[in-house]
């Protein structure tokens, strides 16, 4: 008997299977087409990629570990969220996705928050564009035609179950960041769904991520040699996923990613908001228990951007900054390159690189984008610790993870030891495998999250403390400075 977890971010598709002890068996992925930008700020994906994407992951599986994937019982699925797949009647996708990271919908999320005063009270956040009921409301506005023609909204990952499943079912971590969700009840809104034109009818049903959702339909089960009936677990969104990866879903456990996006996570006990400085609230993906997150939307994505204009690979780039190193650099970076969310709420936000010499060479840039990363996560946890949040715990996820130089440069700016864990970088499919064999067996999800074995702990260096305090200072006061220029 295993278990799969399909993790599917915006760069590609991640498959892991596990056994009844939560131990990994075998893993595959697939890229998927990148995402494209019609606009500045816009960032847009075709979902029947994602679908391409996890079929050729879990066929991949099927090619290395045949036995194993027959064996499986239930499949969670983890995936990015806040995206907007507009379904007509007969569930066929009205146009492209509206992604995490785009950022034209300011104006609505002004319009919405002026339209419903209590918004922030009942969905836990600040209207931000990021989120999916903003992406509607543009396209109320401005695509009134496929307005009205739609018939569901779903995330991501939900079309990707309902391609698998044929139901519409969301779980509660991905819902709460719709900013359709009573995120205290764990119920949709009406208020929240009547200001964007939408009621219930448009949504898809809830279910807690560790509970069952819909089963495989036969073709499937067919196709990867499995013995019906297969499960498919609620999953998870993919922060919330990586949180039941590494076992963080006790208060004051977190972790910090350093994916496309960037996050410091930290589970909650209770549904705990605070809108000022941005802090994202939602559901977790197991019952009663919720998180909060600070998120900045370009982490690893810097990186990729100065590979791009460099020629560059990103790992090459970061194995020259980590040959180079004698401490804070000249140049300073910051990272708004789509915008910002935490602690700006800024989509117009744009980067900078400051402190330029005609010395500088793509190692000293490639310092200064993972430094400014490192300053934008510190600035997250500034504002939960304003939020009153502790974090006790905190390990290392995401690709950017694989940088000790980065982690060393995040550990010393949180003042915080960072656990590395000792497998790959699962991402939200462990979680997501992990949520299917407690939704396949009912079992106690406290039980089955635990912390994976640690390959490493990197502590602060608390010789270069002193040196990034100032450098910080330095970060902080360029934002107004550089919006002030900006207008
Ligand atoms: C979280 C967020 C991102 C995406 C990335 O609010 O927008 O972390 O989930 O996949």
């Amino acid at each position: 008997m295993t278990f799969l977890g399909v993790d599917i971010g915006t760069s590609g598709v991640k498959a892991l299977l596990i056994d009844p002890d939560g131990k990994p068996l075998g893993e595959a992925s697939a890229a998927a087409v990148e995402p494209v930008r019609p606009q500045p700020g816009w960032s847009e994906q075709n979902p029947a990629d994602w679908w391409t994407a996890m079929l050729g992951a879990i066929d991949k599986l099927g090619h290395t570990h045949p036995a194993e994937l027959a064996g499986v019982k239930a499949i969670g699925l983890s995936g990015h969220m806040h995206g907007a797949v507009l379904l007509d009647r007969d569930d066929q996708v009205l146009r492209p996705c509206i992604l995490w990271n785009d950022g034209r919908s300011a104006a609505e999320c002004l319009e919405l928050e002026q339209a419903l005063p209590n918004l922030r009270e009942i969905a836990g956040n600040i209207a931000m564009p990021g989120f999916t009921a903003p992406k509607i409301a543009w396209v109320r506005k401005h695509e009134p035609e496929v307005f009205g023609r739609i018939a569901k909204v779903l995330l991501p990952k939900a079309y990707v179950r309902l391609l698998l499943t044929g139901e519409h079912v969301e779980d509660m971590s991905d819902a709460a960041g719709t900013l359709w969700l009573d995120v205290a009840r764990r119920d949709w809104s009406d208020e929240l769904l009547a200001v964007t034109g939408l009621t219930r009818q448009h949504m898809p049903r809830l279910v807690e991520g560790s509970a069952v959702s819909a089963q495989l339909k036969p073709e499937f089960a067919a196709r990867w040699g499995m013995n019906g009936p297969v499960l498919v677990a609620g999953g998870a969104g993919d922060n919330a996923g990586a949180a039941c990866g590494i076992g963080a879903i006790r208060p004051g456990e977190g972790f910090v990613s350093l994916g496309t996006s960037g996050v410091l996570f930290v589970s909650n006990d209770r549904f705990q908001p605070n809108t000022q400085g941005a802090v994202h609230a939602f559901c977790h993906a197991v019952p009663d228990t919720w998180h909060q997150m600070g998120v900045i939307l370009s982490a690893t994505d810097s990186l990729n951007w100065l590979s791009r204009v460099t020629g560059q690979q990103p790992a090459a780039l970061a194995g020259a900054a980590q040959a180079n190193f004698s401490g804070p650099g000249e140049a300073i970076f910051l990272p708004y390159l789509s915008g910002e969310r935490t602690p700006h709420n800024n989509a117009a936000a744009r980067g900078a690189f400051v402190g330029l010499s005609q010395s500088t060479e793509p190692a000293q840039l490639a310092q200064a984008v993972m430094e400014g990363v490192s300053f934008a996560m510190r600035d997250c946890q500034r504002v939960l610790a304003d939020a009153g949040t502790r974090i006790n715990r905190l390990l290392a996820v995401g690709g950017g993870s694989r940088s000790r130089l980065w982690l060393t440069m995040l550990a010393t700016n949180l003042d915080m030891e960072i656990s590395l864990p000792e497998d790959g970088d699962f991402g939200g499919a462990l979680g997501a495998a992990r949520l299917a064999l407690c939704a396949a067996q009912d079992a106690d999800p406290q039980a089955v999250m635990t912390m994976p074995p640690i390959q490493t702990v990197i502590a602060p260096d608390k010789s270069l403390s002193g040196a990034y305090a100032d450098q910080y200072a330095r970060y902080r006061a360029l934002y107004p400075a550089i919006e002030e220029a900006r207008q």
